[in-house]
């Protein structure tokens, strides 16, 4: 099938590439020249296991190709792909729609009539019915939920697909298009347009709220003085509650859960069917950030608590291992907040660099862990890359000036740290030596 992909994000240059790879003619459509090029060129703007290599097989076979034109989108496709962002509104909690309604626009202007318009952003409920009123084109709501970092693999092999239709023919269309992916046993939900739409808010606010309740867990625990990752095993072993999605921390960035779920909220109230509880979700994410800046204060063993001129390794930079992406990351936030009260701060991370370092100018950065380790007074593990688990307690002790550590993630092993002598602190157990220590 001749199919268009408009925006080429995360989501979009993933969804254009894996189309291609499935058989189609693919077309990915961006208003951002300098992205278009670089698509054209076989290089993704982020760091994606696995895609560049399907972007450039494709291009090479002549199936996928890239344009910044509407109007040779509108000729080109049969089903054009909606994939653009919804980022939150600068002025408040709802999601800012103003891409998506772009692209409806630039493309509604110019698809050829008959042409299948696919609503694929996280949106909230009401837009697709919105969209599908003012334009003279049929429009289906597909929504997606690839993770960062397997976005390749959760694309081709996704748990399901949800196809919000409101003709047998659109749903029709989306079977051929998913043809080779259906074939493999995915199961297709099929549902009106506020049911498809509210899957996506409904799937990310679940996860949200169990990341959340794992680390509400972790403050009971540390004020208790138990232990969150046993106690994560645990009830983890019971099937109706699964041990995915328990890891205690620092909690959840990126440019999806945390907007997502306010977005949500946001959208509920409006209905006049409120999500109270999706605001304490958000309130225990950010808490988490805070006790991590708590936990440096009192390493640092200052009498007055001020980390003034005192030395901070900060380990991680994006908001998770195997990815570059560094929006609303729990380490960079807690970083900046240190060197905002006087630390002197200094990051690394195996991916994110360049984009930490353009969103944070004035933080110190390291071009190794040891190298951001060296003469730390205090050490905090913010994101988990293999790479930090793999350090060997012994070594890093000889390369800071005080074996001062917060593992903000829960990976690291606490009695090998402690055994090379590090004062070793975690997220969601007590400290060394007794309980009610908050
Ligand atoms: C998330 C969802 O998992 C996808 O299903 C969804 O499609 C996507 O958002 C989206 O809306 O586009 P992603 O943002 O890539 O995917 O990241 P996750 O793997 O969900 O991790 C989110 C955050 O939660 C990370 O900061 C991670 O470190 C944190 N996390 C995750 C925890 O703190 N504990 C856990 O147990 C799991």
């Amino acid at each position: 099938m001749r199919l268009t992909v408009i925006g080429t994000g995360y989501l979009g240059a993933t969804h254009a590439a894996c189309m291609a790879e499935l058989g189609h003619e693919v077309l990915g459509v961006d208003v951002d020249a300098d992205k278009i090029a670089a698509l054209a060129a076989g290089r993704t703007p982020f760091h994606e296991p696995g895609l560049e290599e399907m972007l450039r097989r494709n291009l090479d076979s002549g199936r996928l190709r890239f344009t910044t034109s509407y109007e040779e989108a509108g000729a080109f496709g049969e089903v054009h792909f909606v994939c653009v962002g919804t980022p939150q509104s600068p002025r408040s909690d709802a999601a800012d729609l103003r891409y998506v309604d772009a692209a409806f626009a630039g493309i509604a202007r110019h698809a050829a009539p008959g042409a299948l318009l696919v609503g694929k952003s996280t949106v909230p409920v009401g837009t697709a019915r919105r969209l599908a009123d003012a334009y003279d084109a049929e429009v289906a709501w597909n929504p997606e939920f690839l993770r960062e970092g397997f976005a390749v693999r959760d694309t081709l092999r996704p748990d399901r697909l949800v196809f919000g239709v409101e003709s047998e023919r659109a749903g029709t269309l989306l079977r051929e298009v998913y043809a080779p992916v259906l074939a493999a046993g995915t199961p297709v939900v099929t549902a009106d347009f506020p049911t498809a739409e509210l899957v996506k808010t409904a799937a990310n606010a679940f996860l949200a709220t169990k990341i959340s309740f794992i680390n509400a867990m972790a403050e009971v625990c540390e004020a208790a003085g138990g232990d969150v990752a046993v106690l994560a095993e645990a009830i983890g072993h019971d099937d109706r509650i699964g041990p995915k999605f328990l890891r205690a921390g620092v909690g959840f960035g990126g440019g999806c859960l945390p907007k997502d779920i306010r977005a949500f909220a946001h959208r509920a109230a409006e209905l006049g069917a409120p999500l109270g509880f999706l605001r304490e979700v958000d309130a225990i994410n950010m808490r988490r950030r805070d006790r991590v800046v708590e936990l440096a204060r009192e390493l640092c063993g200052r009498p007055d608590g001020s980390v003034m001129g005192a030395r901070v390794a900060v380990l991680g930079a994006a908001f998770k291992p195997d990815s570059d992406d560094i929006r609303d990351s729990p380490a960079l936030n807690v970083a900046a907040r240190l060197q905002l009260d006087g630390a002197d701060v200094t990051v690394y991370d195996p991916q994110a660099m360049d984009n930490a370092r353009k969103a944070f100018p004035l933080l110190g950065y390291a071009l190794s862990a040891e190298d951001a380790l060296r003469r730390a007074d205090v050490v905090l593990h913010l994101t988990e890359w293999a790479e930090f688990r793999a350090l060997d307690p012994r070594q890093a002790r000889q390369w800071v000036s005080r074996p001062c550590v917060v593992d903000g993630r829960g990976v690291l092993d606490a009695a090998a740290w402690a055994a090379a002598g590090w004062s070793f602190r975690a997220l969601g157990r007590s400290a060394p030596g007794g309980e009610g220590k908050r």
